[in-house]
């Protein structure tokens, strides 16, 4: 299969490109979409046979269960229920946070195909704020299952580049629509009813922080093992988001030693030679997330790049620094430990 990229700029060829992408979905075909977060590979949700083509083109197993985007956030009671004991909550944060990075675990409707949500009875809801994303759904009319658009275990694309680099060949049609703006895939919480105050369950740390949440509720993080993971949040599997190069990371500088004759490359927060990482051996290269300030958003959006860069280079190791575990540096580091445990 030949994998077309087409451009989203100037309007004309926007125009285009969103025509294309209708098109193909439409005819029960996948294509990769730019999001807020990182590129998506959508297809229709409420046909098996389109999602199948996504599980497909990733090499997903079909125990992880895919995230279902709304054209609009009043379609919600489409796909999914609002227990009555959880509605002003969930009202309440569908209002501040969609569109954008937030999915909710909700029960499921029986229209949903049980291949999205992997058999489970709920599904994970978000309705993107892209441009782009949301121009496509609103003409498609539908809702779009979509995962991150790169092989299964890999690195999430926030780039078209990226995504030809995933799945060249394995799907139709890459709508480019420039960089993503958060760089990272959306906060995944589950909404519970308690007294005196709802628990919200963060499944998946994103670009929605606790620090967002925690008027809404009483937020806890969960950190599963591999054998729960498989059961509830199937998708977070611990050796998520791994480069094929082994990857380190560390808590502070003295906790690396180089071993001689082995070629290292650092992924630095910063890249202040202050910090203590820049000077622990002769870098086979050094690339920084967020040069001199240390800004967490910045580091998100640079940070998939990154890896996927230093993942090139055909080094030994990838050491990574530790950062700040607050805001958007709590889902980074999720990531980085993730990406450092051996499959
Ligand atoms: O930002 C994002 O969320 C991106 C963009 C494209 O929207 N999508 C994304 O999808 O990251 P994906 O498939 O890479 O990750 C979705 C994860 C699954 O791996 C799974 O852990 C979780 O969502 N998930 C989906 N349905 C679920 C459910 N019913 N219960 C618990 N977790 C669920
Ligand atoms: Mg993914």
């Amino acid at each position: 299969m030949t994998t077309t990229v087409l451009p989203t700029d100037p309007p004309p060829q926007l125009h285009q490109a969103v025509a294309e992408a209708v098109r193909l979905l439409q005819q029960g075909e996948v294509v990769a979409l730019p999001t807020e977060t990182v590129y998506g590979l959508a297809a229709d949700a409420l046909n098996p046979a389109a999602v199948a083509k996504i599980f497909a083109a990733k090499e997903r197993p079909t125990f992880d269960p895919l995230i279902v985007h709304l054209p609009d956030k009043k379609l919600l009671d489409t796909v999914a229920e609002v227990p009555p004991e959880i509605q002003k909550a969930v009202i309440q944060l569908i209002e501040r946070f969609w569109p954008g990075p937030l999915t909710l675990i909700l029960p499921k409707k029986a229209c949903v195909p049980d291949l999205v949500t992997a058999g489970l009875p709920t599904v994970a809801v978000r309705v993107s704020a892209n441009p782009v994303f949301k121009r496509v759904i609103q003409a498609l009319g539908r809702p779009l299952a979509a995962p991150s658009a790169n092989r299964f275990g890999s690195i999430s694309p926030t780039s078209a580049g990226a995504v030809v680099a995933e799945l060249d060949g394995r799907i139709p049609l890459i709508v480019d629509g420039g960089a993503c703006m958060h760089g990272l895939e959306s906060t995944i919480l589950k909404v519970e009813a308690a007294t005196p105050k709802n628990l919200l369950t963060i499944l998946r740390p994103g670009p929605i922080t606790v620090e967002d949440l925690k008027v809404y509720g009483r937020v806890q993080r969960v950190t599963r093992s591999v054998v729960d993971e498989a059961t509830e949040a199937p998708g977070q599997l611990a050796s998520h988001y791994a480069p094929r190069t082994p990857l380190r990371l560390l808590a502070k500088p003295s906790d690396f030693t180089p071993e001689p004759g082995k070629r290292y490359a650092l992924m630095s927060f910063r890249g202040e030679e202050k910090d203590g990482y820049l000077g622990l051996t002769d870098w086979a290269q050094v690339l920084v997330l967020s040069p001199g300030s240390g800004k967490l958003p910045e580091a998100a959006v640079r940070f998939f790049y990154v890896l996927r860069e230093l993942d090139k280079l055909g080094v030994d190791e990838i050491i990574a620094e530790p950062m700040l575990e607050h805001g958007m540096g709590t889902a980074m580091m999720d990531k980085l430990r993730r990406a450092a445990v051996k499959p």
